[in-house]
């Protein structure tokens, strides 16, 4: 890249740098440049003949050369939108995916006759799934697993910046072990936990920037699946519902799993790409 330039020369100089790691070269040259102007995108396109400042440039530079080596955009630009919110995500959070909102709806849809559902989401992240369900549903009440220290703390700093921090309850806790089962049972439990087989070949992209625990987990991918599972029917109300994220090819074993745990009404819902992503139980 030159040491000057305006907009539309740095543009296409660092799209077609882009190309060689991405599928969206352009939208991503467009989107690092906004974020290092403080603009939008129709900035870009309003003032394509301006040139950069050298602090500008010096930014835009160093952002490309990161992203050339595979690193999310959401990294760099610190913020992911999730269904109708702006997330602070850091490398210690999964970067919440699009395909989760389908959990979401499900989620929402499974509540929509309860008055105050009590909600439990373990391995919450930046707390995505959580504060989505409590922003729908200023009613609920949410606990919020995680047993990174360093993911809680990003989840409740979403949780303040979203006003959501008191409908929101954070706890540190390695699945159900520091969670009370006797007095307050749930109306849904909902998780999008590690489920890649360590084996997999996709790890090697741009996913290998993302917390390996948050990925990763034993039996082909299916143990943390397992061991939600085997203890969630204890912490359900009688008609509470558990609603799962997993993999495309694991919706036929997670259905067993919960029929095998004593769920009925088991069923999986595909996603847009029609795989089978989410599967869900009833107590
Ligand atoms: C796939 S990420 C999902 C994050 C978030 N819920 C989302 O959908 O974007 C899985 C999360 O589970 C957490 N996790 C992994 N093993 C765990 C365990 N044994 N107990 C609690 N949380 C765990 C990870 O730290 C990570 O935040």
């Amino acid at each position: 890249m030159g040491t000057t330039g305006s907009i539309q020369s740095l543009l296409k100089h660092a799209s077609e740098q882009l190309e060689k790691i991405s599928d969206s070269a352009y939208l991503d040259a467009e989107i690092l440049l906004a974020h290092c102007l403080g603009k939008n995108r129709t900035y870009l396109h309003t003032w394509s003949e301006k040139e950069l400042d050298a602090n500008q440039l010096k930014e835009f530079r160093n952002l490309i050369e990161k992203r050339l080596t595979d690193y999310p955009i959401a990294y760099l630009l610190g913020t992911k939108p999730f269904w109708t919110m702006d997330l602070t995500v850091t490398p210690d959070v999964l970067i919440p995916r699009p395909e989760t909102e389908l959990l979401v709806e499900i989620a929402l849809d499974k509540i929509r006759n309860i008055k105050n559902p009590q909600i439990l989401d373990l391995g919450t992240g930046s707390g995505a799934i959580a504060l989505a369900l409590a922003s729908e549903r200023p009613d609920a009440n949410v606990v919020a697993t995680d047993y990174s220290e360093k993911a809680l703390a990003v989840a409740n700093y979403n949780a303040l910046e979203l006003k959501l921090n008191k409908q929101v309850c954070f706890i540190k806790s390695n699945w159900f072990d520091d969670i009370k089962a006797s007095e307050d049972l749930f109306d849904l439990i909902v998780s999008n936990p590690p489920y890649i087989d360590p084996e997999d070949l996709h790890l090697k992209g741009t996913i290998r920037y993302e917390p390996i625990q948050a990925l990763v987990a034993d039996d082909h991918g299916m143990s943390d699946l397992e061991r939600i599972i085997q203890k969630s029917h204890s912490f359900l109300k009688r008609n509470g519902w558990i609603v799962l994220e997993h993999g495309f090819d694991q919706a036929e074993k997670t259905s067993v799993l919960l029929s095998n745990n004593n769920f009925k009404k088991t069923k999986s819902v595909s996603d847009l790409n029609n795989n089978l992503r989410v599967t869900m139980g009833c107590k």
